[in-house]
């Protein structure tokens, strides 16, 4: 069974979301609509990084199960399928921490410490003394990467520098015991990543102002009427800057091939900003209808559910098993064999 359904030829090619809440539009456009092609075209991965969402969620762990369940929900829902992709839980493949203690004997707090993204996250949270574990996650995400020996790593801007040092490690780890690992690549996607509503940059669930795979229409509305737009605006004849408005950011996202007559009609008052939000709410609820549908049918099969995540993981622990045999080869650490 294993690979017959997966594309020959393809590269090895891993991502991940940490599961801590549902999926959103944002998702949509900025990564999973590229995933299903991916998946046609390459021995795809999915990793749900619940021990990563542990980092920040270390308080409240019985989120994780609902997120974890519900992102495969929503991986369905927008056409990912099973027999092709991968999907894996990460707690669920101990070789992952494994890989990440012995990456950590190499690694340095301060080349941590000084990894953007760790600081603008640690800032957004207010943290001044780091957990370990969170200043460690880029290490644990090298392991993700490398335990099925990804070399290609679909993601977002904000994920370059722990690409950039999953690929130090692979170097360091190559250069002190020989070569095991390939260099990944990563892959940005070209589309930019959709603000929340409230135009205060992302989409975040404690903000409420992003807009979820499985919301009503009536949310979806509800959301959009409530958006934030060109505060210069007052009259709908008055003349908009589409550029900073996040309103308009959806109309690119989803409306192709009429966002540039929106952005003419926007900046000379001849559209306001109920009729563009009304307009946005048509096209979101289309590709939300058939998505909500889909999704529905899967949930009402949980033990599809389970099947799915069994399947994946246990196909990765097979490799990431043999990944770990080579690693302790390579650093002298088989013990148990005859000769080393
Ligand atoms: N840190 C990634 C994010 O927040 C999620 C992630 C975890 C990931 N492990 C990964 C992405 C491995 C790519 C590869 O989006």
């Amino acid at each position: 069974m294993d690979g017959k359904e997966r594309a020959p030829g393809g590269e090895r090619v891993l991502t991940g979301d940490r599961t801590t809440g549902r999926l959103h539009v944002g998702h949509l456009v900025g990564s999973l609509q590229n995933r299903v092609v991916l998946q046609d075209r390459h021995d795809l991965f999915l990793l749900l990084a619940d021990v990563q969402a542990l980092t920040t969620n270390f308080s409240h762990p019985e989120g994780l199960r609902e997120s974890v369940r519900g992102i495969v929900l929503d991986y369905l829902a927008v056409g990912i399928d099973p027999q092709r992709a991968t999907i894996v839980v990460q707690s669920l493949v101990p070789e992952i921490a494994e890989l990440t203690v012995y990456y950590s004997m190499f690694v340095t707090v301060n080349s941590l410490r000084h990894n953007p993204t760790i600081k603008a996250e640690a800032a957004e949270r207010g943290y001044n003394d780091l957990y370990y574990g969170f200043l460690g996650y880029p290490i644990s995400q090298a392991a993700d990467i490398t335990f099925c020996k990804a070399t290609l790593v679909p993601v977002g801007e904000d994920q370059l520098p722990h690409i950039e040092q999953t690929r130090k490690i692979v170097r360091r780890f190559n250069e002190l015991y020989g070569v095991v690992f390939p260099e990944p690549r990563p892959l940005v996607g070209r589309v930019p990543r959709l603000a929340g509503l409230d135009g205060y940059g992302k989409m975040s669930k404690s903000r409420n102002n992003a807009i979820y795979l499985d919301s009503t229409q009536e949310e979806v509305t509800e959301k959009l009427r409530a958006a934030v737009t060109d505060p210069a605006r007052v009259r709908a004849t008055d003349p908009g800057h589409p550029e900073i408005c996040p309103v308009f950011a959806y109309q690119q996202a989803f409306n192709e091939d009429g966002a540039a007559d929106v952005h003419a009609a926007c900046s000379t008052g001849r559209i306001g900003c109920k009729a563009c939000k009304q307009m946005v709410a048509g096209l979101l609820e289309e590709v939300l209808q058939p998505i909500r549908e889909r999704r529905q049918q899967f949930a009402a099969r949980p033990d599809d559910i389970s099947q799915i995540l069994l399947t994946g993981t246990e196909r990765a622990r097979g490799i990431a098993k043999e990944t770990m045999r080579e690693v302790r080869e390579a650093m002298k650490m088989n013990y148990l064999a005859e000769s080393g």
